[in-house]
């Protein structure tokens, strides 16, 4: 069977932190294990906000690439590049515009809510509004299967799914597909040409689904097919044709959150991270300082973790005799709060000795982040120039 496809972007807007480490990247490393993976710098993304500050954006590029091999992403695994440097998301971003309704736009919810939170911004601009598109642009191109995103996110895989169905709808069908589909069927073994053919007329005719679901299991079983034939086969299964564009799902991050220095979500607008490869003493020290439970004025005041950020630390760093400890310490003053708050420095500063170990060459020898963007940009483009024939071809775009 195929493999599926995961794609994920995130935006070069400056240093990573730890709610990035925990929140993004670990999930990634996980990810490359499991599925073939491209990960891109959505630098246009960037610009959709940012466009009265590029000069952030080509210095964050490089740095946020070497906070991804620091957290382990790898390029021997995963294909990384820079969205900008593979110019079919524009074109495919233009086509769509072409179709997409105006009205889908405006009501994708972080449009609103985004222009209110950034109210200092003027962003009634026609980037910011198409934003949703060209994140739809960046999925469809590659034909991801699965777009890890944070909940944040949701809505834009949900959009970017009906986008490809209006795609389809419109421009499904590639011209000769009958013809072709029936080729795809040989490929099937005559024993199952034939359970596909009955499956379909059954589904087709009799409004058949659980016929549907038989002969789409089927030709997820069938391991002598290639993409394209599945996909012609799914199409002439539902009647739909060949699916240009495949509709995506999302994979929801299930992170812990991780909270900032002051127990609000870390962010560097609120100014309360960490960063990824800090100093040590940096951060010995912000967390030093850092709030606890606003009750436990003094040493021999008892505290409630509950009420505590280092506790929500403790939650990611932890195991549970620390955190019994914790809990036993604080409600019964038995511990202080710089002794609490030793072992999450150690935890922090050793995960961070590894990060610091990895990135070392890379930051001793810029040359190799350029190595690996030009040869992840190279793929990726191979990658997208398979849909955008297809893409092209579909509009009415393809001359010889
Ligand atoms: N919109 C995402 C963000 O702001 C970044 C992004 C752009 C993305 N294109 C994507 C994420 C495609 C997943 C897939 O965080
Ligand atoms: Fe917070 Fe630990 Fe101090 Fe309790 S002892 S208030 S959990 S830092």
């Amino acid at each position: 069977m195929y493999a599926e496809r995961v794609l994920s972007g995130m935006r070069p807007t400056g240093r990573l932190h730890l709610g990035h480490y925990h929140g993004v990247l670990k999930n990634w490393v996980k990810l490359q294990a499991e599925y073939p993976c491209l990960f891109f710098v959505a630098d246009w993304h960037a610009l959709t906000t940012a466009y009265d500050s590029p000069q952030i954006i080509a210095d964050s590029v490089w740095e946020m690439l070497v906070d991804w091999l620091a957290a382990g992403v790898d390029p021997q695994k995963a294909t990384f590049f820079i969205q900008s440097r593979v110019p079919a998301h524009a074109e495919l971003h233009l086509l769509m515009s072409m179709f997409c309704p105006l009205g889908w736009l405006e009501r994708v919810p972080t449009y609103k809510d985004q222009q209110e939170k950034l109210e200092h911004k003027d962003l009634s601009t026609y980037g910011f509004l198409g934003y949703p598109l060209l994140m739809s642009a960046d999925i469809l191109l590659y034909r991801a299967d699965k777009v890890p995103v944070g909940e944040d996110q949701l809505p834009h895989v949900e959009f970017t799914r009906e986008i490809a169905r209006r795609f389809n709808h419109l421009y499904g069908r590639e011209p000769g597909f009958e013809d072709n589909a029936k080729e795809a069927m040989k490929k099937l073994g005559a024993k199952n040409a034939r359970l596909y053919a009955e499956l379909r007329t059954r589904f087709q005719q009799e409004g058949d689904n659980a016929a549907r679901e038989q002969g789409r299991v089927l030709i997820e079983d069938a391991k002598s097919l290639g993409h394209v034939d599945r996909e012609r086969l799914h199409g002439y299964l539902e009647g739909t044709g060949k699916m240009v564009l495949v509709e995506p799902g999302a994979l929801l991050t299930e992170a812990p959150r991780m909270p900032g220095l002051d127990g609000q979500k870390m962010s560097k607008s609120y100014g309360n991270t960490i960063f990824l490869r800090e100093e040590a003493d940096s951060i010995s020290k912000k967390i030093r300082t850092m709030q606890t439970d606003p009750a436990r004025v003094r040493r021999t005041d008892p505290g409630d973790p509950d009420k505590c950020p280092v506790w929500q630390f403790h939650l990611i760093y932890s195991d549970d005799g620390v955190r019994a400890w914790v809990q036993d310490g604080c409600r019964s003053a038995g511990i202080g709060c710089l002794e609490c708050k030793q072992p999450v420095i150690d935890a922090i500063l050793k995960e961070q000795a590894v990060m610091r170990e990895r990135a070392q060459p890379y930051v001793e020898n810029p040359a190799l982040l350029r190595r690996i963007m030009a040869e992840g940009c190279e793929r990726a483009s191979e990658l997208a120039e398979e849909t955008m024939r297809d893409v092209r071809a579909a509009m009415g775009l393809s001359y010889s």
